[in-house]
Order: structure tokens, then C-alpha cells, then sequence
């Protein structure tokens, strides 16, 4: 009768509709050739950020970061690390015991950074960053005591030592004026003096990739590579001295950040990038750049699905057609529901091992990876500077 062809109707509709989103999303999904053709476009940029002749020009920039060793269990002492570059600050105060007692302790206070301060001028925000560890101090009851001190600070920095960084562009929410060309050490050193409460010994400027290898590292001497995929995404490695044409000397190896956000920058993932993709690149604070960072992080990947559900509604596929106020606003779908739907670690595995088949590749998730790892750096700097001095 009637009621039955209603049904039917209305069963047709839906399944034309889902039939419709399905082919709104099939771009997002890539084929095993075109991961292949992208895996060989990303070894092509790295070569070209490795190259001294190709350097300049190279979107994905192979920095390097001056840690060619990882800890031995010989270092010890009491640290101060910072960590800048996610959603929060954190100032922390790290003790690295060795022998029958080997291990890491860790005191942590977390800070936010307002909007107005990561977008505001480069005083401002070292003085809070200053403010900041001046109030853990206090709280440490470590006033006057100068620690040697670590600094995770994670977007691209050229390096020339271990204890120097020079802020290459912002990347992520950040966009402080004055910082970009100048030593991020050197900008913090100056906002202690403005204060002209406490002294700090800066010992080691450490991206967050860097850090995160080197936590895994204490544990399991085999961690080589360092992967982050939180606010933005970055990887680092260890890179034969002699592939590492920007630093003098062959012997060995060194961790080069690989800072391959920006890969994608060039063009080379044009034909890949969607139309939601390019919508929130337009959108963000640095707009083509850091494209592949785009497509992937934490930052950013809420707003491709929200770009998505109104691309649906637009189209009358969902929500009856009606985009509503929420849906207009940015930033209201946040990229952990999207982590809470594909709980995004199997696939990981699989798809690595289906890309890498000769590699036998295991994941070790870090805790507190990065700032436990910049006090680590700091405490074998320590030791070779103690052990040259002897
Ligand atoms: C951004 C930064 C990079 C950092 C990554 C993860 O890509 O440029 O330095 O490692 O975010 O935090």
C-alpha cells in the first residue's frame, strides 16, 4: 500500500544520501599507490633539506640539532626544564639519578598562555614565560638556586650549538612579534635580566620531537626516531654525520628535527590536498604554510570535519539541510572527539608496516616525552662539559 512505498522512499533517500557523503570523502582517503607516491615525494624534500647546495630553497628543512648521543645511565644531577609549543607551558624540575637507583623524578607546574600574549609582542611573552618560572621556583621553594636548565622549544630553530635557536618562522597558534631571525636563548636571557630576580644556566635548546626520542632513548637504547602528532606534527631521526652536509665532520651521527609540517609547501601535495584541506589552510594564521601539519594535526584536523559537516548540510545531506550556529563557529568540534571515534593506533601500525615492510618498526608512547627529555639532553651535556673540564 501507500505506507509501504513511503518506506521505500524514504529508505532510497537515505541510502542516496549516504551514497553521496561517501563520495564527498573518498579524496580524504588514499590508495596504497598514492601513500607510496607520497612517501617518495617526502624522501625527495628530505634530501633536499639535507643537501648544502638545495638547503635554502627546501621547504622540509632537516635542521640540525647538535645531539649526536644518547643518555648512557651515567648522568645525574638536578634540572630545570621548560617546555614551550603545545597548548600549555610547562616548567619543570627534573632529577636524573644513576647507578642502583637510575631514573628520572619529576616536579611539574603547568601554565596557560593566553591567546593575547602568544599573539602579542615577543616581551610579553618572554616575561610571562619568566613570571612563570619565577612562580615555580617560589613554589619549589628553589629560590637563588641556579640550575642547569633545558628548553623545549618547539617550532623550527636554526641551530649552530647545542645551546642556541634561532626562531625560524611560528608555527601552530603562535605569532609573537620580534622573535622570528633571533636566538630564542638570547630573548629568554633577556627577559630574566628585565626581571632581575634569578639567573638561569641555558644549557640545551630541544624540539620536542628531539626530546620525546630521548625519553625513549634512557629506556630503550634501539629508539631512534622521535614522532609527535599533538598540536602539530614533526619527526626527527638519526642522521649519519655524513648526510648532514650542513655541519662539518663525517664521523657519526646526529638527530636532525626534520620540521615535516611544512612539507607540502612546495606544491607537492597539491593534487592531494582536498577542498576542505585548502578551506583551513586560508582560514589559519599562517596560510600556506605548513600544509601537510595541516592535514594531520591536532590543531587542526576538528575543523576539516566541521568543514565537512557543512559542506554535507550545505548540500542538504545532514541536519535536514539547516547549518546552525554552532556549526558556523570555529573551532567548536574539537580534534579529541575525532580521537575518540577512531581510537587513529592499529592503522598506524598496519599502514607503516605496509609502506616499510623491510623495517620492523615498534611505537613506544612517551610520557611526558618532551620536557623529561630536554632535562636528559641537558644532564649529557652536563657530563661531556664535566668530563672536558677534568
Ligand atoms: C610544529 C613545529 C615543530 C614541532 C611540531 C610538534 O610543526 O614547527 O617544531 O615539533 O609542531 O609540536
Amino acid at each position: 500500500g501507500k505506507g509501504a512505498a513511503m518506506v521505500t522512499a524514504v529508505a532510497y533517500r537515505l541510502a542516496a544520501q549516504h551514497q553521496a557523503r561517501q563520495k564527498i570523502l573518498e579524496p580524504l582517503k588514499l590508495s596504497h599507490e598514492q601513500l607510496l607516491e607520497v612517501k617518495e615525494r617526502m624522501r625527495i624534500e628530505m634530501e633536499k633539506g639535507l643537501g648544502k647546495e638545495t638547503h635554502a630553497e627546501a621547504t622540509v628543512k632537516m635542521l640540525p640539532t647538535y645531539v649526536c648521543s644518547t643518555p648512557d645511565g651515567t648522568e645525574k644531577g638536578d634540572f630545570l626544564a621548560l617546555d614551550l609549543g603545545g597548548t600549555n607551558f610547562r616548567v619543570l624540575l627534573v632529577r636524573v639519578r644513576n647507578g642502583m637507583r637510575r631514573g628520572v623524578e619529576m616536579h611539574n607546574k603547568i601554565y596557560s598562555i593566553p591567546v593575547e600574549i602568544m599573539q602579542g609582542t615577543g616581551e610579553e611573552l618572554f616575561d610571562h614565560i619568566v613570571h612563570c618560572i619565577s612562580d615555580f621556583l617560589e613554589y619549589m621553594g628553589m629560590k637563588g638556586v641556579s640550575l642547569p636548565l633545558g628548553f623545549t622549544f618547539s617550532f623550527p630553530c636554526q641551530q649552530n650549538n647545542l645551546d642556541e635557536g634561532i626562531l625560524l618562522k611560528w608555527t601552530k597558534g603562535f605569532k609573537a612579534t620580534g622573535c622570528e631571525g633571533e636566538d630564542v636563548v638570547g630573548l629568554l636571557k633577556e627577559a630574566i635580566h628585565r626581571r632581575e630576580e634569578f639567573d638561569l644556566d641555558v644549557v640545551a635548546v630541544v624540539n620536542d620531537t628531539v626530546g620525546t626520542m630521548m625519553t625513549c632513548g634512557y629506556e630503550d637504547p634501539y629508539c631512534e626516531v622521535g614522532l609527535i602528532v599533538g598540536t602539530g606534527s614533526n619527526a626527527c631521526y638519526m642522521e649519519e654525520m655524513r648526510n648532514v652536509e650542513l655541519v662539518e665532520g663525517d664521523e657519526g651521527r646526529m638527530c636532525v628535527n626534520m620540521e615535516w609540517g611544512a612539507f607540502g609547501d612546495s606544491g607537492c601535495l597539491d593534487d592531494i590536498r582536498t577542498e576542505f584541506d585548502v578551506a583551513v589552510d586560508e582560514l589559519s594564521l599562517n596560510p600556506g604554510k605548513q600544509r601537510y601539519e595541516k592535514m594531520i594535526s591536532g590543531m587542526y584536523l576538528g575543523e576539516i570535519v566541521r568543514n565537512i559537516l557543512m559542506d554535507f548540510t550545505k548540500k542538504g545531506l545532514l541536519f535536514r539541510g539547516r547549518i546552525s550556529e554552532r556549526l558556523k563557529t570555529r573551532g567548536i568540534f574539537e580534534t579529541k572527539f575525532l580521537s575518540q571515534i577512531e581510537s587513529f593506533s592499529t592503522v598506524l601500525q598496519e599502514t607503516v608496516k605496509e609502506l616499510s615492510p623491510k623495517c620492523e618498526v615498534t611505537f613506544l608512547q612517551s610520557e611526558d616525552g618532551s620536557g623529561k627529555g630536554a632535562a636528559l639532553i641537558t644532564a649529557v651535556a652536563c657530563r661531556i662539559r664535566e668530563a672536558g673540564q677534568r
